[in-house]
C-alpha cells in the first residue's frame, strides 16, 4: 500500500529517482503513476501534464489520476500549482498554501458520482447521487500543516492562507476576469486546481496544494504582457525549494489520520 501521493504541476515532470512506472486502468480511463522512494518512503507520483507536459489543463483526465491513486491505497494527496497573482501584495516566486477556492471550470468531468457508476474506496463500494462536503475543511488540515512545518524547518516563506482561483483556460485570462476574481474574494488564479480537489474529497482522501506564484495575473501590477514563458521561467527558479518543501512534507505526514477528510463519504455509506 502507497500512503501518499503527489499530482506535480507546471514544472514538475520528474521527483523521483529511479521509479516503477505503471499504467493504471480506471472505470475513467488510464492514468500513468510513477512509485518510487522520496522523503523516506514509498510514494505515488503523477506528472499532471503528462512526462513531457503535453496535455493542458481542461485535457487533464483528473478522475482517472486521483482514482488511479485510490487503487494503490493512496489517502494522502499534495498537489503543486503554478498561479498568478490576483493579489499585488503576492509577488512572483511566493509560496502559497491556499485554503479555499473557487471554481471557475465551465467544461470538466467534476464528479465521479454520475449515479451509475460503483467505486470502491478503501474495500467500501459506493455510487450513487452523492453529494460530499466542502466543510469544516476545503483543504486537509493536516496535510497544509505538513507543507507548512516542512517550509518553516527549511526557512522557506510560505503564505498560509488564499483563495485560489480556478479558470478554464486554455487561454490566460482578460484584465476584466481579473478584477472580477478579486471582487469574488481570490487570491491567486491557476487552471488545475479544481476539479481535482474535489474529486479528493470525493474519494475521503487528504488533499492539499501549495502554489508558486509565476507571475502578476492580467492587469496586475500594471505589467504589459503575460507570457507562458513567464510562467515556467520562474517555476524553474522555485522548484528546488518546492520540491524539498514535499520532500520533508511527506515524512511531516501523521501516520493517523485525526483531520475529518475520511469520513467525507461515512453519511452515504450507511444508505
Ligand atoms: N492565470 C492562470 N493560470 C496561471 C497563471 C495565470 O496568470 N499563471 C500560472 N498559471
Amino acid at each position: 500500500m502507497v500512503r501518499v501521493g503527489i499530482i506535480g504541476g507546471s514544472g514538475i515532470y520528474r521527483l523521483l529517482e529511479s521509479p516503477e512506472r505503471r499504467v493504471l486502468s480506471t472505470p475513467f480511463g488510464d492514468a500513468t503513476v510513477f512509485l518510487g522512494e522520496f522523503g523516506g518512503e514509498e510514494i505515488a507520483f503523477i506528472p499532471r501534464h503528462g512526462e513531457k507536459h503535453e496535455i493542458p489543463p481542461f485535457k487533464v483526465n483528473y478522475r482517472a489520476n486521483l482514482y488511479a491513486l485510490n487503487l494503490l491505497g493512496v489517502e494522502r494527496v499534495m498537489a503543486t500549482n503554478a498561479v498568478g497573482a490576483i493579489d499585488p501584495e503576492l509577488a512572483p516566486g511566493t509560496f502559497v498554501i491556499p485554503d479555499d477556492f473557487i471554481d471557475l471550470t465551465k467544461c470538466r468531468e467534476g464528479t465521479f458520482y454520475d449515479g451509475k457508476t460503483i467505486l470502491k474506496v478503501r474495500g467500501r463500494e459506493v455510487g450513487g447521487v452523492i453529494h460530499v462536503s466542502m466543510t469544516p475543511y476545503t483543504y486537509c488540515p493536516e496535510i497544509r500543516g505538513a507543507l507548512k512545518e516542512a517550509a518553516r524547518e527549511l526557512g522557506l516563506e510560505v503564505v498560509d492562507k488564499g483563495v485560489y482561483v480556478c479558470a478554464e483556460g486554455n487561454r490566460f485570462e482578460t484584465p476584466a476576469e481579473i478584477r472580477a476574481m478579486r471582487i469574488l474574494g481570490g487570491d491567486i488564479v491557476g487552471m488545475t486546481g479544481c476539479p481535482e480537489a474535489a474529486l479528493a474529497r470525493e474519494l475521503a482522501m487528504c488533499y492539499a496544494s501549495i502554489s508558486v506564484v509565476t507571475n502578476y495575473a492580467a492587469g496586475v501590477g500594471g505589467r504589459a504582457k503575460l507570457t507562458h514563458e513567464e510562467v515556467l521561467e520562474m517555476f524553474s527558479r522555485r522548484i528546488n525549494d518546492l520540491s524539498e518543501i514535499l520532500r520533508r512534507a511527506v515524512g511531516n505526514i501523521p501516520v493517523e489520520r485525526s483531520c475529518p477528510c475520511g469520513e467525507a463519504l461515512d453519511e452515504f455509506l450507511s444508505r
